[in-house]
């Protein structure tokens, strides 16, 4: 199939885009800069310029739509901005999809989306009133994209998770806890934990998200004209401290922890129930804790190695 990756160049891309490739697929990456992690066709484009998209997103099987903006926090701060690329921009993306007949699309939503969790582990019809705008527009998102799946026939998957992480993981700024704590020890810095550390955090490796994508693709192509939306979970929660062990551990070498007060609207337990896709998708998180982090220190310890004379992303 020939499929059209928005937001390909970011983290998720870099690895989604070369598992698509070694599925047999032809991939064509649309974003806003261009691929640094990752080689594969770019056009830069904005998915906020309708018109643009229309000239882009076409002559393609399916979509699978990443581009936005992530960061939570700074969703407090500029709401705007992220209706306008989040909400704004996939509409463009859809109407793209719409005038040139591509029908499929997979989406990389949230479990911001749920906001404060009524119980916990998350199953995937609890209630959804986010907490922030960007879980705002994920669910907007989710809305929009079911909407054309019922007015157009489309087909379409969004896989909601928490913290993905793994090796080329170069957010800018760095506000993910794995790669921020990653940093923070290799640099001697103290390492910042809002609050007790306490917090249960659903970390997930990116190779069990890529997996998971690959699966929906497959689940797309044989459950047509129908909206479907799956928890992604290890359902093996870890305390931001254990995480941080975890990350010692791997790298030999003694954290300094600093505990900030703690931050407003950060729920005590945050994980989410997988038994959905476990049975409809036959997907299972696979990569343990251990190795996941182990692999991903690696990964940044010879990035920052290979680029000490640059400013360290
Ligand atoms: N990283 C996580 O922990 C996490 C968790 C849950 C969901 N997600 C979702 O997965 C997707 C990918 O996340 P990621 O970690 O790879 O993020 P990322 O920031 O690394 O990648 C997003 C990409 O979108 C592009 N983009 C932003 N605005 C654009 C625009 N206006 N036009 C075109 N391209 C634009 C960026 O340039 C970037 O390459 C996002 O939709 C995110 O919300 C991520």
């Amino acid at each position: 199939m020939k499929i059209i990756v928005t937001g390909g160049s970011g983290f998720l891309g870099s690895h989604m885009i070369p598992a698509l490739e070694s599925a047999g697929h032809t991939v064509l990456n649309v974003d806003i800069r261009p691929a640094k992690h990752v080689e594969v066709e770019t056009i830069l484009a904005d998915i906020r310029d309708a018109q643009r998209m229309k000239e882009v997103i076409k002559d393609a099987d399916a979509v699978l739509h990443l581009a936005g903006l992530i960061e939570a926090g700074e969703s407090v701060k500029f709401p705007q901005t992220f209706v306008d690329t989040n909400i704004s921009g996939t509409v463009a993306v859809l109407e793209a999809m719409r005038e040139n007949n591509i029908t499929i699309l997979l989406f990389s939503s949230s479990a911001a989306v749920y906001g404060e969790p009524q119980t916990i582990p998350i199953t995937e019809d609890d209630r959804t009133i986010p907490i922030n705008p960007y879980g705002m527009t994920k669910l907007a998102m989710e809305g929009l994209i079911s909407s054309y799946v019922q007015a157009h026939g489309f087909t379409a998957v969004a896989l909601r998770y928490f913290n993905l992480y793994g090796p080329k993981e170069h957010h800018e700024p760095e506000s993910h806890a794995m790669p921020r704590f990653i940093k923070q020890i290799y640099t001697d810095q103290e390492v910042t934990v809002y609050g007790s550390g306490e917090h249960q955090r659903d970390y997930i490796h990116v190779t069990d998200i890529v997996d998971a994508h690959l699966k929906a693709l497959d689940y797309a192509l044989q459950n047509p004209g129908a909206y479907h939306y799956f928890n992604l979970s290890t359902e093996k929660p870890s305390t931001v401290l254990e995480i941080a062990a975890a990350i010692e551990s791997a790298m030999q070498k003694k954290a300094q922890i600093k505990h900030l007060p703690e931050r407003p609207g950060d729920p005590l337990m945050l994980y989410a129930n997988a038994g959905k896709a476990h049975k409809q998708l036959g997907w299972r998180a696979q990569v343990s804790l251990e190795e996941g982090i182990t692999e991903t220190v690696q990964y940044f310890t010879q990035y920052w190695k290979e680029h000490s004379d640059e400013n360290q992303d």
